[in-house]
């Protein structure tokens, strides 16, 4: 029987990913465009970088524009690859000094020419990180990640789940295979996937909170983490204390 590829217990904490929602909901909220919903959630994006190591996280991997984001309008796609941009130059100094290494995956042939330099700015600077790694998805589809990489394969593969795990990196252009997700995070109240990390969530627990993204602290993280802590993942077996 063949053992999954992914490792199911990280060697160097949780991996925790984290649908970020309702953005646009807390602007409306407060009667406020989109856009300022989208700035302010760039401070808690700051909250969970921050708190992540104390709690054992040791990468972290955030939805930031899922390749359906394109169907909104130019001015919010505008708005939101700017944010981007901004905050992946100004980080890097407090970056490096905490340890933190940032990657982005996802397709890289569609983002304007200023932000792909500054993603690549980002990620050299950071490339020393070994405290905590920082996944960010732009443009990124699982689902399509999951067909660019079966189109590579060639006839007759027979790929092992490590070998499909490299292919879906190279379709995502990601630097290093993802790892089995441990904790799926999503804020905004929905409860879906929308297209994010489909192979890599195979195992992963699911919480959800009605809070919406600009409002999640430190103290939302640590909630989901203890909560993760307490589950009893089985992997399809039967718990130890369980098995005769
Ligand atoms: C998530 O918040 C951020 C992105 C998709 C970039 P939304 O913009 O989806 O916020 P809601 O769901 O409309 O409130
Ligand atoms: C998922 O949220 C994408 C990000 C958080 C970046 P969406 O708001 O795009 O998802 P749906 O439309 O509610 O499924
Ligand atoms: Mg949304």
């Amino acid at each position: 029987m063949t053992q999954s590829s992914l490792p199911r217990r990280s060697s160097s904490g949780i991996h925790a990913a984290i649908i970020m929602d309702g953005n646009g909901r807390w602007a409306q909220h407060r009667g406020l465009p989109r856009p300022q919903g989208h700035r302010a959630g760039v401070e808690a994006v700051r909250r969970v970088i921050a708190a992540a190591p104390e709690l054992g996280v040791g990468a972290l991997t955030l939805d930031c524009f899922s390749s359906d984001n394109w169907q909104r309008p130019p001015e919010e796609v505008a708005s939101l690859f700017g944010i981007f941009e901004n905050f992946l130059f100004a980080e890097p100094t407090l970056w490096i000094e905490r340890g933190v290494r940032v990657t982005v995956f996802g397709r890289r042939d569609r983002l304007p020419a200023t932000l792909l330099e500054t993603i690549e700015y980002a990620e050299n600077a950071t490339s020393g990180g070994h405290r905590l790694q920082v996944r960010l998805g732009i443009d990124y589809s699982g689902r399509q990640t999951i067909l660019r990489a079966a189109r590579r394969l060639a006839p007759n593969a027979e790929p092992s789940e490590a070998d499909f795990g490299r292919l879906l990196a190279e379709a995502s252009t990601s630097q290093d295979v993802i790892p089995e997700v441990d904790l799926l995070i999503r804020t905004g109240g929905e409860q879906r996937f929308s297209d994010f990390m489909l192979w890599e969530c195979a195992y992963a627990e699911l919480f959800f909170t009605p809070r919406l993204w600009p409002d999640f602290a430190a103290d939302d993280l640590e909630s989901a983490i203890k909560d993760f802590r307490s589950r009893n993942r089985r992997f399809g077996a039967v718990a130890e204390a369980a098995a005769v």
